[in-house]
């Protein structure tokens, strides 16, 4: 593992001031358990509603790291395969209709434990102190999406960005959030 010190020596501008060296090539040297991923989506209503940015810093805050962001117009398409298994359900045509109506923006969200910890941070609309419960009032506009498991979260994201578009950065706060 590339220590986080040789990783800033490398960053630091040698030589002439003014001319900075290439990018530090630390890309990858987070352990594997800290590298674990999740899709959340800020839906059209979180969009519209302007709570982009709210969201947006809950995750912060908590330590995550961001990944990946895009805004986008969602097809009906892309919400079939996201939510394949509520295809039958009574209320799917109104979920494509809502995911449909204006942008997304689209996150790839990463650290410890980021898909459990996650789903307990978007909660419920009922539950007071989470993001839907704070945000949001009824299950069809419920703000925001999170995956359910580690595995769902790979294929989601799989759905929602091409591999290039995940930026490998090296947080400089690594040690504050997670310890040496
Ligand atoms: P679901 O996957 O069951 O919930 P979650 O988003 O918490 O994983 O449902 C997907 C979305 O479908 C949900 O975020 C909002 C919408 N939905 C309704 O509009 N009505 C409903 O009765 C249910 C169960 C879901």
């Amino acid at each position: 593992m590339v220590s986080l010190g040789r990783c800033l020596a490398r960053s630091l501008p040698r030589g002439q001031p003014g001319l900075r060296p290439p990018r530090p090539r630390c890309y990858g040297s987070a352990p594997p358990e800290l590298r674990e991923k999740t899709l959340v989506l800020a839906k059209p209503d979180a969009v519209q509603r302007r709570l982009v940015g709210n969201i947006i810093q809950r995750f912060e805050r908590r330590g995550f790291r961001l990944v990946a962001m895009k805004l986008l117009q969602v097809d009906q398409g892309l919400v079939d395969r996201h939510y394949q298994e509520l295809r039958h359900k009574p209320f799917y045509p109104a979920l494509v209709t809502y995911m449909t109506s204006g942008p997304v923006v689209a996150m790839v969200w990463e650290g410890y434990n980021v898909v459990r910890s996650t789903r307990a941070m978007v909660g419920d609309t009922d539950s007071v102190g989470t993001i839907r419960g704070d945000l949001s009032v009824h299950i069809s506009r419920n703000v925001v999406h999170a995956s359910d498991s580690v595995e769902t979260a790979q294929r989601e994201i799989g759905f929602w960005f091409q591999r290039d578009e995940l930026v490998d950065w090296e947080s400089r706060d690594r040690d504050h959030t997670y310890g040496p």
